[in-house]
């Protein structure tokens, strides 16, 4: 069971996580926290559930997890200063801030595969999903859901790119507490540079993306182009080069060829 107490020790932020709430069973974090009839709306706040009835992976798939071994979790951000913001950077200030935290702790090398996957030698340790509802024209809500593979050393399943987690990694036990403490420390950190220097957020994301300057494919459903991974432009979409021409890609999954 996820110890409160030794996860509260370690937890340095101002804001972020300072209202956290724990539960053991839930359909989804994400979505939870995005109905407004829960009635839950502290900026920050932290909501990790043990089991996800039904997660929410990217493109409608499923985030399969086991109880009690991994990190489910969603932060709710209704702080205005980030609502208006680009979202693509905030994706990147997220996987920056899960790859920083499993580098620091356990000095595994990450990997960031656009938009927003964290690996370890090739395979995902983890994902992002970030959602929002809207009142009006404006984004009320942002809920930046997290799925970090973190103790549970079985996958089954047809997975597009191979899981790891930390303890099949590392072979060892993971201390999910002091892991969940220093990924919020380091994401507040982060975050706040959404605003003041979104640039160093992108240079910092594109030193841990190896697919820069490759040969890629890019699916989206039925749809797949192939080009060079040219760079990524200052709003985070990638710009594929094919025959000296540049285009700009909002979505897709990337793989290597
Ligand atoms: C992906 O890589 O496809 C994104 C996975 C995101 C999974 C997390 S687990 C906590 C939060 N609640 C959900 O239903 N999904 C996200």
């Amino acid at each position: 069971m996820f110890n409160l107490e030794r996860f509260d020790i370690k937890l340095s932020t101002e804001v972020i996580g300072r209202n956290f709430v724990y539960t053991d069973e839930i359909d989804s974090t994400n979505s939870f926290l995005l109905d407004k009839s829960n009635k839950f709306s502290t900026d920050g706040t932290v909501l990790l559930a043990e089991k996800q009835n039904k997660g929410k992976g990217r493109k409608d798939r499923i985030w399969y997890s086991t109880k009690e071994q991994n990190l489910t979790f969603s932060i709710l951000i209704t702080n205005k200063k980030y609502l208006g913001k680009n979202f693509n950077i905030i994706n990147f200030a997220t996987s920056l801030a899960i790859a920083i935290s499993i580098e620091n702790i356990y000095q595994l090398k990450t990997e960031l595969k656009w938009p927003n996957d964290v690996l370890v030698k090739g395979k995902k340790i983890a994902g992002i999903l970030l959602e929002s509802t809207s009142q009006g024209n404006k984004i009320d809500r942002l809920v930046i859901g997290i799925g970090i593979n973190v103790n549970q050393t079985l996958f089954q399943g047809n997975y597009k790119i191979m899981p790891t987690s930390v303890k099949l990694e590392l072979k060892e036990p993971i201390d999910r507490e002091r892991l969940l403490a220093e990924l919020l420390n380091n994401f507040e950190e982060i975050l706040d540079k959404v605003n003041t220097d979104p640039d160093e957020i992108l240079k910092d994301w594109k030193l841990r993306c190896r697919l820069i300057g490759e040969k890629i494919s890019i699916s989206e459903g039925e749809n797949i182009k192939y080009g060079i991974f040219d760079d990524l432009d200052n709003e985070g979409y990638l710009l594929l080069r094919n025959k000296g021409n540049i285009e700009k890609i909002h979505f897709g999954d990337v793989s290597i060829v």
